[in-house]
């Protein structure tokens, strides 16, 4: 107990910015304000963004939860996704879970040829092969996967974090950072959790939007989710079909590196359409109820680290955490850990930093 009051303590009086109000940003503050129990002797923090909820890109998303079918994983973020993965399925025996946007769905990754089993397979529940059987339920497409997952709407999670949040006595401020020092005067600790606008502030050539669109329809006779790859076409370049709590269906299978445009264009809506409907025939009796483009933060891998900006009494500790790409929501809770880690180093620097008669 006295060693908690001391921890709480460590960070009383410190000014905390969160940039960006996504899942990322919002899931940081709230791993920081946990971390101090929600006691007022933690960390006083504000979340700055130019767009909240129900305009952000995480709104729009499907929020299924699952990392890149293949490709070198860095072990801290298999880490990351296990940790959210089980931090979530927590929540399953909770009564409030549909209010939170949360929950458990089965579906198919289709692959052109055999590949090796993903580094998640044992993370999500019930992974397996699909049997001859099932894939004769798919022409075009000759191995494939069987697993039961989890389902992260942000149309609902961010709102019930915002909630969260404003109970602990976090602040939010509509506003557009465009350079972190613009904070320092008035804050000692920036998280920078601003996705792919850190390409524009910070010297960070890595990070480039990953433009995507969706075709929304009503379809609610359909019950699993499909995700299909084609190493011809790239990760995200074919056809996904994702369920969503209330008949809304996202249609997809768009990645476009470096293409910052966010309207929605014909020839990637015809092409959605065609690979959606010719691996799930049903779908063309179905009415399209909304469409959306936009832009994943992508990068070779996440940058979660400190940095310290400016010096003397302008200095600032700055972490970063962007560059999620297309699993923000499937890694989220982890990263978030790690920032509050990385935040209480930093607060027990500055507490060594005073002398003790002070
Ligand atoms: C996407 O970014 O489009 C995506 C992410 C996770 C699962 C499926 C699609």
């Amino acid at each position: 107990m006295a060693e908690g009051l001391e921890l709480q303590a460590s960070a009383g009086g410190l000014r905390v910015a969160i940039v960006g109000a996504g899942v990322v940003g919002l899931s940081s503050a709230l791993a920081i304000v946990e971390h101090y129990g929600g006691s007022p002797l933690g960390p006083t923090i504000t979340v700055f963004a130019e767009k909240f909820s129900p305009h952000t890109t995480g709104d729009y998303v499907a929020g299924l939860w699952q990392p890149y079918p293949h490709g070198p994983v860095p072990p801290a973020e298999t880490k990351w996704n296990w940790e959210t993965f089980q931090y979530l399925l927590q929540f399953l025996k909770r009564a409030d879970v549909p209010e939170m946007g949360l929950f458990v769905q089965s579906g198919y990754n289709l692959f052109k040829h055999r590949v090796p089993d993903p580094p998640w397979c044992d993370i999500v529940l019930g992974f397996r092969h699909l049997t001859q059987d099932e894939l004769s339920l798919f022409p075009g497409w000759s191995y494939g996967w069987f697993n039961t997952t989890l389902m992260l709407e942000c149309k609902n999670y961010l709102p019930w974090l915002m909630k969260k949040l404003t109970n602990y006595g976090i602040k939010f401020m509509k506003k557009k950072v465009t350079n972190f020092m613009e904070l320092s005067p008035s804050y000692d600790v920036i998280i920078n959790c601003t996705g792919v606008e850190a390409a524009h502030l910070v010297p960070d050539k890595e990070v480039q939007p990953g433009r995507g669109q969706l075709t929304k329809v009503y379809a609610p006779w359909l019950k699993h989710f499909y995700s299909t790859h084609d190493e011809q076409k790239g990760l995200y370049n074919a056809p996904y079909i994702l369920p969503g709590s209330t008949g809304v269906v996202a249609l997809g299978g768009i990645l476009q590196l470096g293409n910052w445009n966010e309207e929605v264009n014909d020839e990637d809506r015809k092409y959605i359409w065609e690979g959606c409907c010719k691996l799930v025939p049903s779908l063309r009796n179905a009415r399209v109820v909304d469409e959306w483009a936009g832009l994943r933060p992508c990068r070779s891998s996440i940058r979660l680290e400190r940095e310290t900006l400016g010096s003397g009494f302008s200095k600032v500790e700055l972490i970063h955490n962007y560059g999620h790409g297309g699993y923000g929501v499937t890694i989220h809770w982890g990263c978030a850990q790690a920032v509050a880690a990385l935040f209480v180093e930093i607060c027990d620097e500055k507490k060594r930093a005073v002398p003790s008669h002070l």
